[in-house]
């Protein structure tokens, strides 16, 4: 039963997503291991899938140690200047010929989806130019990316790739880093998200210096990530560039995230179907790092209560809340709130004032697929400071069930006296509940 009602909550929060997210841009940049992994294929399957269902999906392919494979092979010997490849005459074709290598693999992964994959010019470059004595010949940088053509690609149903390689618009052709195409394409078309693909492991929270704050989920994954969140995390533990995949990867999202991506996702592509779950359900299975309101708890609006009472049903049926119907929850409209991920309802509760200065904190229901995430402790810490705003000195529980929960979040055990005289009279002797005070 239990099993039943997740896949159907799964299936819900699936069509709420491809509702909003149909037409949307979403842009993709894969790493380069990721195309040698075995589970690519299905990863090019899943993208064809979005591509088919109306999601606008651009990819970048990253092509790094391929170009250094083809590169090494041929003899030629790479010279930096910082992180940046000088990409000299001699090496620009194999570097195109290796980034146009790389973004075949992506078509061909796609066309196994039905979908086609389209490579052209669409990145306007410009070169580096001498820095610091150096010249840095055919490596370049981003000017701007033609967004029309891209946009005309997306509308015919085929996903645009954008290898590292752009053109000035005299036509000179640079090697420009795959990151700054992802950033720039997500900022020109407006992408409402930029996945960062990568094969290895997740974002792991026991790995770095992490502000208290950031929510770690069970397989000790960072789950989510603010922009502040993020932008501590690389003050505390950066190091140098190239020294941790992770924290690069961290920094790539922070960028994208202040120039306006909603949300940017780092994917580990060995995890089966990691995109769809990152993508379709608020538990996820990468990391998001968030520049807009991601979660929140709010006031019930009439067109929650179907939401609301789907969550109470089963804890009713229990005998764990008392049972309560549509027409009591618009009456007390006003008392309630919900916990909102992304849209979505999955926690929610009330707060009824009932005089003599004291509240009752009630019907708190955690959706069991989201329990332990600090939703209820933070729907009864929005309580009592609605409580104490409204001028209240005390709020109180009755619970048959849930008293260690409560006594945890510093709530004391209290006679039925202590309740005030309204809520006394309609106390229910047989339910036996016990009384559990706070004084705020
Ligand atoms: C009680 C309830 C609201 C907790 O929701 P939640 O969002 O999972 O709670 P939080 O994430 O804030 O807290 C989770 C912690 O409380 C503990 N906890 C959860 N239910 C508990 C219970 N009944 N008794 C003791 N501890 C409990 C968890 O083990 C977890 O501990 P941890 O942090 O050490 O791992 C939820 O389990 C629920 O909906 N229960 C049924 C309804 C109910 O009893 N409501 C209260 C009556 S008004």
């Amino acid at each position: 039963m239990e099993s039943v009602r997740s896949q159907v909550e799964l299936i819900r929060e699936a069509f709420h997503y491809q509702a909003r997210f149909d037409g949307a841009i979403m842009v993709f940049k894969v790493d380069f291991p990721v195309t040698e992994e075995s589970g690519f294929p299905y990863l090019m399957k899943d993208l064809a899938l979005l591509a088919g269902t109306g999601i606008r999906v651009l990819i970048v392919p990253g092509a790094k140690e391929w170009i250094d494979s083809v590169l090494g092979e041929y003899g030629i010997v790479s010279r930096y200047e910082g992180t940046a490849r000088i990409t000299t005459e001699s090496a620009l074709p194999f570097v195109e010929m290796a980034a146009f290598h790389v973004a075949s693999r992506f078509i061909t992964g796609l066309a196994a989806g039905g979908i086609d994959g389209v490579t052209g010019n669409f990145v306007r470059a410009q070169g580096l130019g001498v820095i610091g004595g150096t010249d840095m010949a055919h490596t370049g940088t981003v000017k701007k990316i033609l967004t029309d053509p891209v946009r005309r690609v997306m509308e015919s149903g085929m996903v645009p790739i954008l290898p590292c390689i752009g053109w000035s618009s005299s036509g000179r052709p640079y090697n420009v880093p795959s990151d700054e195409i992802a950033l720039a394409s997500s900022a020109a078309l407006g992408a409402v998200k930029l996945f960062i693909i990568t094969a290895g492991n997740h974002l792991s929270a026991g790995s770095y210096d992490i502000p208290e704050s950031v929510r770690r989920g069970e397989d000790g994954r960072i789950v989510r990530l603010s922009i502040q969140e993020a932008g501590s995390i690389l003050e505390n533990n950066w190091k140098a560039p190239g020294g941790d995949k992770g924290l690069e990867a961290i920094s790539l999202a922070l960028k994208a995230a202040r120039t306006g991506v909603e949300r940017v996702h780092l994917v580990n592509a060995r995890e089966e179907g990691a995109v769809l779950r990152e993508l379709f359900s608020n538990l996820g299975a990468g990391t998001m790092v968030y520049g807009d309101e991601y979660e929140s708890v709010r006031s019930l609006k009439a067109e929650d209560v179907p939401d609301v009472l789907r969550l109470m049903e089963p804890l009713m049926r229990q005998g764990v809340l008392v049972r309560r119907g549509p027409e009591d929850l618009i009456e007390k409209k006003d008392d309630y709130a919900v916990f909102e991920i992304d849209g979505s309802i999955h926690a929610s509760g009330a707060l009824h004032d009932w005089g003599e200065g004291q509240g009752e904190i009630a019907a708190i229901a955690t959706n069991p697929a989201y329990a332990d995430m600090g939703m209820g402790s933070r729907l009864v810490r929005y309580f009592i400071d609605r409580a104490k705003k409204a001028g209240l000195h005390r709020v109180f529980v009755l619970t048959t069930f849930t008293q260690d929960w409560f006594e945890l979040l510093g709530f004391k055990e209290a006679p039925v006296e202590s309740l005030p005289e309204k809520k006394r009279r309609l106390y229910n002797l047989t339910r036996k509940s016990k009384v559990f005070g706070l004084d705020i």
